[in-house]
């Protein structure tokens, strides 16, 4: 049997709905994951849900043992993945509470340990990377943000930066010129290590604030992400629910 797991960003430590049937601590070559890996039901289908930030939300994203998160979902038999994340928003479409499903990334992030295929090698290792993020999983979640009238936005570039700080009005210029929409700080490497274990994986990002001197902002307020927070995942919660059945008969994994 193969599962499905929801890994949860900032706002999304904990998923109501799920009927939790365990927990379970794997340990990996790779050390600790960011907490034990809860099991459970949501609407009668098999769930896998891991904190990425921990269940208290108490590790940096720069701090985060994506190898371990990654490696333990795999050793449970996760064959999909829908990662949650909480972005800011760079393009004029991307403002707060936006539900947006990327389809591209460009890594800023750095010192962060980003491959498997680094020891022990019989040959060099390479993933394609054409296409990051899975089509069919990104389809299922546009068609069921769709069929909520949640008005979702079907591709955008997620620029993952390093963190924890936010970024400067000059950095977010620079990210624009690169054709970045929206950024975070959790996107990479999870999204690589991923398809480095062939797990097929998409992102669900909620525009939680206008990018640093966007938005005629002089400042980002930490309160308004909050509150953006705290309105929006309810939204990504229904997103899941209804789009888990789809992706649970995805075929590709
Ligand atoms: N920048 C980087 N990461 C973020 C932001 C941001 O503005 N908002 C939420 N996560």
């Amino acid at each position: 049997m193969s599962f499905t797991a929801i890994i949860g960003g900032t706002g999304l430590t904990k998923l109501n709905n799920l009927e939790i049937t365990h927990k379970e601590m794997v340990s990996t070559p790779y050390g600790t994951p960011s907490g034990p890996l809860t099991f459970g039901k949501i609407c009668d289908l098999d769930v896998v849900f891991l904190a990425r930030h921990g269940y208290q939300h108490t590790i940096p994203p720069h701090m985060i043992n994506y190898r371990a998160n990654l490696w333990a979902l795999k050793n449970v038999d996760v064959s999909k993945i829908i990662a949650v994340a909480a972005v800011g928003g760079i393009t004029s479409e991307m403002g707060p509470e936006r539900l947006v499903i990327p389809d591209q990334i460009i890594d800023y992030t750095y010192g962060r340990s980003q491959t498997f295929f680094e020891d022990d090698l019989s040959f060099v290792t390479h993933i394609d990377f054409t296409r990051p993020y899975s089509d069919e999983i990104r389809k299922v979640l546009l068609d069921s943000a769709e069929s909520l009238k949640f008005d979702a936005v079907d591709g955008a570039v997620y620029g993952a930066t390093q963190g924890p700080r936010l970024e400067t009005a000059a950095e977010v210029n620079r990210l624009e010129r690169d054709g970045c929409d929206i950024v975070g700080m959790t996107g990479m490497p999870e999204a690589a290590l991923a398809r480095e274990l062939d797990l097929e994986y998409a992102a669900c990002a909620l525009v939680i604030n206008w990018a640093a001197g966007r938005g005629g902002q002089t400042e980002i307020s930490l309160q308004e992400m909050e509150k953006c927070l705290e309105s929006g995942m309810t939204r990504v919660k229904q997103l899941l629910e209804t789009a888990l059945p789809g992706i649970e008969s995805c075929t590709t994994a």
